[in-house]
Formats: structure tokens, sequence, C-alpha cells
């Protein structure tokens, strides 16, 4: 199974993705991860990564997809992949049913995650991220049992550096001119499945799965 979860910025995609993951037994790939994950080991790419996500705007369409190409190109990957935060844009979604139709997989269905801005911008600047396993925290909602340490790992929690007020402000419209078109397109090939994305943490990962559940 090949699933995207679509959403805007603090839509609640890195969240959602790692309990469906785990309930369909699917691989997790996140780009924003990826990206992070080279940041903190400072490599050329992280370098470079790190001046394009601090402003808020979107990495070149070339290295993103090669590096999510290499992931799904795994043993582990064959069994089913969820992504989140890829595709970004129209380029990226044709790269990625291009590859898959190559090896005669297609994406099944595409999860879009519907947020008020309003609520977008709470969860934002509200999140607190583990540095260790990426798991997501909510000052607010969704807060650690002991504040600054990962339920899951115990790792350190930080806020992440675009999650500030005019970086917010920069992704969110990048998302409305980029990545939004992507809804049509998913809508015309029969494979979009809206989701409400209000409501607390458990209700939204009833309401994907079941969705997925009833688009079969
Ligand atoms: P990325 O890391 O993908 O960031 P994003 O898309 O902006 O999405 P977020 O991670 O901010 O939000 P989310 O929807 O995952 O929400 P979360 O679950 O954390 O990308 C970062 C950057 O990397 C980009 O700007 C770009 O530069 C680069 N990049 C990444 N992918 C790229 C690509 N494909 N191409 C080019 N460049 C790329 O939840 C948010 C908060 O809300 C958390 O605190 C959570 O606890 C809370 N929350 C979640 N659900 C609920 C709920 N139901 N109720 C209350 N609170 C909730």
């Amino acid at each position: 199974m090949y699933i995207i979860l679509l959403g805007a910025p603090g839509a609640g995609k890195g969240t959602q993705a790692a309990y469906v993951a785990q309930e369909l037994n699917l691989i997790h790939i996140a780009t924003g991860d990826l990206f992070r994950q080279a940041v903190e080991q400072g490599t050329e790419l992280g370098m470079e990564a790190k001046s394009y996500m601090e402003k808020g705007i979107l990495g070149p369409d070339e290295i993103t997809i090669r590096m999510v190409l290499e992931r799904i190109s795994a043993p582990d990957g064959e069994s089913g992949v969820i992504f989140d935060g890829f595709p970004r844009n129209l380029k990226q979604a044709e790269a990625l049913d291009e590859a898959l139709a190559q090896q005669d997989k297609a994406i099944d269905k595409v999860v879009y995650i519907k947020v008020s801005e309003e609520e977008l911008l709470k969860r934002l600047s509200g999140r607190w991220i583990c540095r260790n396993c990426q798991a997501p925290y909510n000052a607010i909602n969704s807060p650690p049992k002991v504040w600054g340490k990962c339920d899951r790992c115990g790792g350190e929690l930080y806020q992440r550096p675009d999650d500030t007020p005019p970086v917010i402000k920069q992704r969110l419209q990048v998302y409305f001119h980029e990545t939004a078109p992507l809804i049509d397109f998913y809508t015309q090939a029969g494979k979009l499945l809206e989701v409400s994305g209000e409501g607390s943490i458990d209700e939204m990962g009833k309401r994907i799965i079941t969705a997925l559940g009833e688009g079969n």
C-alpha cells in the first residue's frame, strides 16, 4: 500500500503518519525529517537544506525526488510506504507516479487533512519535537509526561527554527501556492480522501484509518 498524507504545515501529517505507519505496517517517509537529519549531521546537503528551511521555502525538486526514490527502493520499502511532506508540487507528484509505475506500483490513496488556518497557527507555535526520534508534542494539546523529554525515547525536546511567526507565514504561502494544487491533481486521479483534521489526535487517527478502509 502506498499512501500520501497531504496537508498544510501543522495539519498533523507527521503525528498521523507515525500512527498510520504502525497500524498498517508501512514505512514512514518524511522529507522534512530527512532534511533535518542532514542538517544535524552537517552534511553538504544539510548545509544547503538549512538555508531554505530557515526561509520556509521548498528545497530543489531534483535533490528531494532523488532522496525519496533512493529511500523507497530500499528492501523495506517493498511492504508499503506512507509519505509525509512529499510530494509538495506537481513535479514531485509526477516523478513519484513515474517511479512507482516503473515497478508496477501506484499510489493507492491520498489523505488530505483539512485544518483551519487559525488552528494551524496554534499548533505550529506550540510544537516541540524530539531531537532523537522526531516525535511531535504540543505545549497545549499534547504535552510530554515530563517537560522537555520525549515519552517514547527520553530524547531532548526542541522547537523547530522554522516555527517562528514570519517563517510560518512564508511556509503557509508556499503551501497554498505550490502544494494545494495537488488536491485537484489527486481528485482527478480518483485517489483523494478528505478528512477533517479538527478534533483530538486520537479522533483524527481513527478517522484516517476508517477513511482508508472505506476507500478500498
Ligand atoms: P516539513 O517538516 O515537511 O514541514 P511541514 O510540511 O511544514 O509540516 P509540519 O512538519 O510543520 O507539520 P505536520 O503537518 O507534520 O504537523 P505535526 O504532526 O508536526 O518541511 C519542513 C521544510 O523542509 C520545508 O519548509 C522545506 O524547506 C523542506 N521540505 C520538506 N519536504 C520537502 C519537499 N517534498 N520538497 C521540498 N522541500 C521540502 O503537528 C503539528 C503540531 O500540532 C504538533 O505540535 C502536534 O502535536 C499538534 N497536533 C497534531 N495533531 C493535532 C490535533 N488533532 N489536535 C491538536 N494538536 C495537534
